[in-house]
């Protein structure tokens, strides 16, 4: 099977670019990563690119007058590279109407929450002050809204009383790094169909109807009865 061409736009610590890094290792993601691209100098994901000999380059946005400007120099760079499919892994930018022009239905992001709810920055601390016992993370299409984008796969995580902002995006990270090379390898499969806000995903199994409670109703249960 022919392998897609990946970009990869960071801004920080790149473990979801190592996390795909990794499955492309293990033959489970049938991809090349052909330039990664960052709007910071000091992102340890640059480390991660030249410690696994990818090309990386760093395009600083405050040298550009303009967003689209800034966003004509990466989508100039993609180019050149024959990207197939933009991976936004943690970039810390808002993608550009041009941008969007460009790459049509071919940049993908993922969320630290389970859209629609919370999106925007800090996802899970906002699932945490909200009080909700279930988040969990997101890969979706790009759009030109706020994480608006059609969804293409989920993962649910429990919220537990004691957890932290860093707890819970411990849990809701180790998620990711399974659901995004997931979502990357449906699309290099071209198993990805998108019909208004749905991704029919062809061939997916179902899951097995199943009910998740937190906590968990036969502790609900056992309390009740110790009354
Ligand atoms: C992740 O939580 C991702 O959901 C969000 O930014 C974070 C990036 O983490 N978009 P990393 O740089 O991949 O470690």
């Amino acid at each position: 099977m022919k392998k897609i061409n990946l970009g990869v736009l960071v801004s920080g610590n790149g473990s979801n670019l190592q996390s795909i890094i990794d499955h492309i290792e293990r033959s489970e993601l049938d991809a090349d990563i052909k330039i990664v691209i960052s709007n910071n100098a000091s992102a340890f994901a640059l480390e991660r690119a030249k410690k696994n000999h990818i090309p990386f380059i760093v395009i600083e946005h405050a040298e550009f007058p303009d967003r689209d400007q800034f966003d004509q120099k990466m989508v100039d760079i993609l180019r050149f590279h024959s990207v197939d499919l933009v991976i936004l892994a943690g970039f810390m930018r808002i993608i550009s109407p041009f941008f969007l022009r460009a790459y049509p239905q071919r940049i993908l992001n993922i969320h630290p929450a389970l859209l629609p709810a919370f999106p925007g920055l800090h996802g899970q601390k906002k699932a945490l002050d909200y009080g909700v016992k279930f988040s969990g993370c997101t890969v979706h299409f790009v759009d030109e809204g706020m994480d608006t984008g059609p969804i293409i796969i989920q993962a649910v995580v429990p919220v537990y009383e004691g957890d932290t902002e860093d707890s819970l995006s411990q849990r809701i990270l180790r998620e990711e790094h399974r659901i995004y090379p997931l979502a990357i390898q449906l699309y290099a499969e071209d198993r990805l169909t998108i019909i208004g806000r749905k991704v029919q995903i062809r061939c997916a199994f179902e899951s097995k109807e199943i009910s998740l409670h937190n906590p968990p109703i036969t502790d609900i249960n056992h309390l009740k009865e110790s009354f």
